[in-house]
C-alpha cells in the first residue's frame, strides 16, 4: 500500500521502531519509512479529480431506483468527480482485478439495513466495472441477496437486518430483542463480514419495526434508544468475540453513515433542511457540526472486544458529502438525504475498504 505519512507524531515512532529495528539499513531509506509509518485513512479531505467516477452506472447490472442519481435526472455530475484524499497518505486506487484475484472462492458479506444494502451495490458495480463480460449468477431469498461472478468464485451478498440482534413475533406482538443474535450461523460461514447498524434505533411511530424491547428477562414498552443501541451493539460484540475464528473471517463494522437534514445550521446555512440543492463537498477535514453522537458509542463497544473488528470510519467523510445523497434523483420521488448516490460515496467506502482488506 502506498502511504505517505509525514505527521509528526507518527513519523516519530517510526523512526523509534525503525531505529530500533535495522538503524543501518533503513535510517535514510524514505521509502521504507513510508511504507511502515502508520496513515489514518480516514482523516483528509476532498479533491477535485476529473479521473473520477470509477464506472459509470450504464454499465453496473443492478443499481436500485433509490440510488440510480443519474439514470432519474440529475444532470450536475460534479459529485462523482471528487476523490478522497487522506492527510498523510493517498488512497490505493481500487483494483477490481486485484480484488477478484485474493478473494477467489470467498464469500463477502455485507449485514445490515439499507446503508449495507447502498455500500453492497457499489462493491459490486465496481467489480462488475473490471470483467463487463463476466457471469454474474443473482440469488435472493427473504433475507439474503447474493451476486456470484461465476468464473472467479467470488459472492458478494447481503444480508437484510435492521438492528443485527433479532426482532421476534409474539403473542404480545413485536419484540426486539437486545440479548439475541440467531442469524450467526449464517453469518460465521463467510471470509468477510461487514456489519452495520444505526438509523433504526431511532425509528418511531408506523415505521417502528417492533411493539416492545427485551432486556434479559424484562421487556420494556421502550427505552432511552441511545442506551438500547449501546446495549444491542454490545450483544453484537459478544457474539463476535465468542463465534468468530479470525484467521478464517475478517470482520469489519461500517461506522455510522450520516444524513442530512435539519442539519443546514451545521455549516452555517441554518435554513437549509434537506440536502435538494446541495452540489459541493464543504471543504476541510472536520465537520463543522461535530462528531456523530453514535460515532462515540460505537468506538467504546469496539474498543471492549477481545477480538479485531476493523471500524470503517467513514462517518466524517461522508458528513462533509451533503452534496452525494439522491435528494429528489431517485426512482420514488421522495426526497432522500439518508443513502447515497451510486456511482458515488460509497465507491470511496469500497475504496476504503479494499484498502484495509490489502493492508
Ligand atoms: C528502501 O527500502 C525499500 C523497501 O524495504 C527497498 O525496496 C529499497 O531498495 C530501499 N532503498 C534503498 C536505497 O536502500
Ligand atoms: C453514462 O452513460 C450514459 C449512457 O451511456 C451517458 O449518457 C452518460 O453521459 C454517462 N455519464 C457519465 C458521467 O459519463
Ligand atoms: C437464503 O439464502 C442464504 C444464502 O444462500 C441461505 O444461507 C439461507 O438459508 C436462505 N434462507 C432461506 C430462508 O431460504
Ligand atoms: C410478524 O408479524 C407481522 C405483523 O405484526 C407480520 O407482518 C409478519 O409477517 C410476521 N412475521 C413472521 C415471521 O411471522
Amino acid at each position: 500500500m502506498e502511504c505517505i505519512c509525514l505527521s509528526f507524531g507518527s513519523l516519530l515512532l517510526a523512526l523509534s521502531v525503525l531505529s530500533f529495528v535495522h538503524a543501518d539499513e533503513h535510517y535514510n531509506n524514505l521509502t521504507s519509512l513510508k511504507a511502515k509509518t502508520y496513515c489514518d485513512m480516514f482523516q483528509g479531505s476532498w479533491v477535485f479529480d476529473k479521473a473520477y467516477p470509477l464506472y459509470n452506472w450504464s454499465s453496473c447490472p443492478s443499481i436500485r431506483k433509490e440510488f440510480n442519481c443519474e439514470k432519474y435526472g440529475r444532470v450536475n455530475d460534479q459529485y462523482l468527480k471528487y476523490r478522497w484524499q487522506p492527510i498523510g497518505c493517498n488512497l490505493p486506487r481500487f483494483n477490481g482485478e486485484d480484488f477478484i484475484r485474493r478473494f477467489k472462492g470467498k464469500k463477502i458479506m455485507f449485514i445490515g439495513d439499507s446503508l449495507s444494502l447502498n455500500f453492497w451495490q457499489s462493491l459490486v458495480c465496481l467489480l462488475h466495472a473490471v470483467m463487463p463480460q463476466a457471469n454474474i449468477i443473482r440469488e435472493t431469498n427473504d433475507t439474503v441477496s447474493t451476486f456470484t461472478f461465476q468464473e472467479h468464485e467470488v459472492s458478494v451478498m447481503l444480508f437484510h437486518s435492521f438492528y443485527l440482534v433479532d426482532v421476534e413475533n409474539e403473542s404480545v406482538g413485536r419484540v426486539l430483542k437486545l440479548n439475541s443474535i440467531k442469524n450467526g450461523d449464517t453469518w460465521k460461514n463467510m471470509d468477510i463480514l461487514i456489519f452495520n447498524t444505526f438509523q433504526w434505533w431511532g425509528r418511531r411511530g408506523p415505521k417502528q419495526p417492533w411493539d416492545y424491547i427485551q432486556e434479559g428477562k424484562k421487556t420494556y414498552k421502550d427505552m432511552n434508544r441511545m442506551i438500547a443501541f449501546q446495549k444491542g451493539l454490545t450483544t453484537w460484540a459478544k457474539w463476535v468475540d465468542s463465534e468468530i475464528h479470525p484467521e478464517k473471517t475478517k470482520v469489519f463494522f461500517q461506522g455510522i453513515s450520516p444524513s442530512h437534514y435539519h442539519s443546514g445550521k451545521e455549516w452555517n446555512k441554518p435554513g437549509v433542511t434537506n440536502c435538494g440543492k446541495e452540489t459541493k463537498p464543504l471543504k476541510g477535514s472536520t465537520y463543522p457540526g461535530g462528531t456523530h453522537p453514535a460515532t462515540k458509542i460505537v468506538r467504546n463497544v469496539l474498543s471492549r472486544m477481545k477480538r479485531p473488528v476493523h471500524l470503517l470510519d467513514l462517518t466524517t467523510l461522508s458528513q462533509l458529502r451533503k452534496d452525494a445523497h439522491p435528494s429528489s434523483y431517485n426512482g420514488f420521488k421522495g426526497m432522500d438525504c439518508t443513502h447515497w448516490c451510486i456511482p458515488g460515496l460509497p465507491d470511496t467506502w469500497s475504496q476504503l475498504l479494499y484498502a484495509a482488506l490489502i493492508q
